[in-house]
C-alpha cells in the first residue's frame, strides 16, 4: 500500500505546554486546546502548542479561545480574523478535524478533552494559523468575479425580476473564506489546473447572474477537463462550507449549461 507521510522535517512534534495557573476555579472550566505552531524563519519543526484556557474567562467560540490564548498566554500565536461574526471568512482554519470559521464554531460543540486546531489543509503555511491563500485568489480572477455589460448604465441602476434575483440565492452568500476548496481531494491533487469549488462556485454566481452579457464566453473559457471537470462530485466542499452553501451543485449546474449549450 502506498503510504503518504511528510517529509521528517515537515512533521509536527510535540511543542510547549502552557498549563492554567492554579487560580483557575474548577477543573470543568478548563479547556485544553492544541494548536499548530510554524515559524518559517526558524529551523524547527512545526509542532503542537497545548494552552490550557479557562472557559469562565474567555467568550464561548474558538476564535475567542484562540484570541485569550493571544492576549493573555502567548502573544506569538499568529491567525487572521477581522469580523467575528461569519462575514468576512478571514478566520477559516480547521478545528477538530473540520474546516469552519473559529468566530462562529463553539468550543462546547467539540466534544473532546483537547480541541485541536490546525491551518487550512493543503495550502502552503505563511505562520501559524496562517495560510497563503494567493493561488486561490489567483484562480478566483480567472472567472473574472464582477459584472460584464458591455451596454450604456440605465440612469438608476440595472434591475432584475424578483424571479431573476432568485437565481442568485445559494451562490451570493459565499464569503471566500476557502473553507470549501481546501476540504476537496480533488483540489488538493490538481490545485495547480483544477480551479476548486469556491472559484467555481463564484463563477456560478455570475453565470446565474440576468444582467451579465458574457454567458457563453464564460462557459466556453470553464469548459475545461481540469478547470471543471475535475470535481468527481466528492462532496466535502459542502460538508465542510459554514454558510450552508453547496458548491458542488453549483459546479454540477456549470456543466449542465456547458452540455445545453453544446
Ligand atoms: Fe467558504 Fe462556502 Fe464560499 Fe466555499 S462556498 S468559499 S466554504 S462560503
Ligand atoms: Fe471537490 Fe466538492 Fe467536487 S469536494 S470534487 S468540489 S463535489
Ligand atoms: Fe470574520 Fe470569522 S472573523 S468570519
Amino acid at each position: 500500500m502506498v503510504e503518504f507521510r511528510l517529509p521528517r522535517h515537515a512533521r509536527p512534534v510535540k511543542g510547549k505546554h502552557f498549563a492554567l495557573e492554579a487560580s483557575a476555579q474548577s477543573k470543568a472550566d478548563i479547556i485544553s486546546f492544541a494548536v499548530y505552531r510554524y515559524d518559517p524563519d526558524a529551523e524547527d519543526n512545526p509542532r503542537y502548542d497545548s494552552y490550557e484556557v479557562d472557559s469562565k474567562a474567555c467568550g464561548p467560540m474558538v476564535l475567542d479561545a484562540l484570541l485569550y490564548i493571544k492576549d493573555q498566554i502567548d502573544s506569538t500565536l499568529t491567525f487572521r480574523r477581522s469580523c467575528r461574526e461569519g462575514v468576512c471568512g478571514s478566520c477559516a482554519m480547521n478545528i477538530d478535524g473540520r474546516n469552519t470559521l473559529a468566530c462562529i464554531k463553539a468550543s462546547a460543540d467539540v466534544n473532546k478533552k483537547t480541541i485541536t486546531v490546525n491551518p487550512l489543509p493543503h495550502m502552503g503555511v505563511v505562520k501559524d494559523l496562517v495560510v497563503d491563500l494567493s493561488h486561490a485568489y489567483e484562480q478566483l480572477k480567472t472567472v473574472e468575479p464582477w459584472l460584464k455589460n458591455e451596454s450604456p448604465p440605465p440612469a438608476r441602476e440595472r434591475r432584475q425580476s424578483e424571479s431573476e434575483r432568485a437565481k442568485l440565492d445559494g451562490l451570493y452568500e459565499c464569503i471566500l473564506c476557502f473553507c470549501c476548496t481546501t476540504s476537496c481531494p480533488s483540489y488538493w491533487w490538481n490545485s495547480d489546473r483544477y480551479l476548486g469549488p469556491a472559484s467555481l462556485l463564484q463563477a456560478a454566481r455570475w453565470l446565474k447572474d440576468s444582467r451579465d452579457q458574457y454567458t457563453e464566453e464564460r462557459l466556453d473559457k470553464l469548459n475545461d477537463s481540469f478547470k471543471l471537470y475535475r470535481c468527481h462530485t466528492i462532496m466535502n466542499c459542502a460538508q465542510a462550507c459554514p454558510k450552508h452553501l453547496n458548491p458542488a451543485k453549483a459546479i454540477a449546474e456549470i456543466k449542465k449549461d456547458i452540455i445545453a449549450k453544446a
